[in-house]
């Protein structure tokens, strides 16, 4: 893929006509034309990658009997992973998009009535209460979220003191590897669309290069940060194909500007070739960092 270094215009408030009225830029109910791909998507991606992610959540502090906050849960597939990881815990998750709190809702069967609490809400303004979490996870959520420091200023508020707050997130200079890599100019166009479109939403894609510092800014210490890596030999190429589904990605993208039709077609077409080569390969990577409310920062 790709390599961006540098990209014009990835803050929003830089961006000519950028909507930050949006409390995200994720999909908003309906306004995705196919959800049930984005849903195999976001299934297939914690499928690939939650073995590597729970050895560092312990790492980084997650204990069985934790009270964990998890932000932007979507359709659940990270929530239902964290409750067998907690079975003297709570799990609170908070998630914006009505339709995704009910396929959640649809699948996940806590151990014990009280372990599971869903909420509908923003991290801008979560309404949650105060010091009430020894664990908060953002899982790819923050790149979504417009005024990021007023979210982690929010989560940092519920967090017991001494708790610690996970993100997991992408930086798209390094969110995936192919190999053979397409030799082809609409790709890269592609990604820049993308993260422009994301951008004009009030997201951030290339928001993993920027998350120490921002951690940093909102009070946490002991800043930590590891890199997941994930290959198509080690978890099959068919578990991160959903991945490289362009035509399901870029719909939003064609519609907001159609002069991205054309570079999507040709990079979806380019997908669908390189993902029928025996040889192909793909490597997909996402960042964690950790970051801890300090003892003495009681609100
Ligand atoms: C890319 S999905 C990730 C879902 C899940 N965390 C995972 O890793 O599979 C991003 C999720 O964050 C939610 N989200 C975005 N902005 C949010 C906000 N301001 N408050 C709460 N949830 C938000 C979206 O609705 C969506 O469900």
């Amino acid at each position: 893929m790709t390599t961006v270094t540098q990209t014009p215009q990835t803050d929003a408030s830089e961006v000519p006509g950028a909507d930050l009225s949006r409390p995200s830029s994720y999909y908003k109910p309906g306004e995705h034309h196919a959800p049930e791909n984005e849903i195999h998507r976001l299934r297939q991606q914690v499928a690939a990658s939650w073995q590597k992610e729970v050895r560092t959540l312990r790492e980084f502090g997650l204990t069985t009997d934790a009270d964990v906050l998890e932000i932007g849960p979507g359709p659940g597939y990270i929530t239902e992973r964290l409750l067998e990881e907690i079975p003297d815990g709570t799990l609170t998750a908070l998630e914006l998009n009505e339709d995704l709190i009910e396929h959640a809702r649809g699948h996940l069967t806590p151990a014990r009535p009280e372990q599971l609490t869903l909420v509908q809400g923003s991290v801008l303004e979560s309404g949650l209460p105060d010091e009430s979490y020894d664990l908060a996870l953002a899982r790819l959520v923050l790149q979504h979220v417009p005024h990021t420091p007023d979210a982690l200023a929010e989560i940092h508020r519920t967090l017991r003191p001494g708790g610690k707050l996970v993100v997991t997130d992408v930086d798209d200079a390094l969110w995936g590897l192919l190999h053979p890599q397409p030799d082809l100019p609409e790709f890269d166009e592609v990604v820049k669309l993308r993260i422009q479109l994301q951008a004009s939403r009030g997201g951030n894609r290339l928001i993993g290069r920027e998350l120490g510092q921002l951690m940093k800014a909102a009070g946490f210490t002991d800043i930590k940060v590891e890199a997941i890596a994930i290959s198509s030999e080690e978890v099959g190429l068919d578990v991160l194909a959903p991945q490289l589904n362009v035509r399901s990605r870029t719909a939003a993208m064609v519609a907001v500007n159609p002069a991205a039709q054309r570079p999507c077609e040709v990079t979806a077409d380019a997908m669908d070739e390189f993902l029928a080569r025996p040889d192909a390969s793909m490597m997909l990577v996402f960042f964690m960092f950790s970051g801890t409310k300090p003892a003495g920062d009681a609100r």
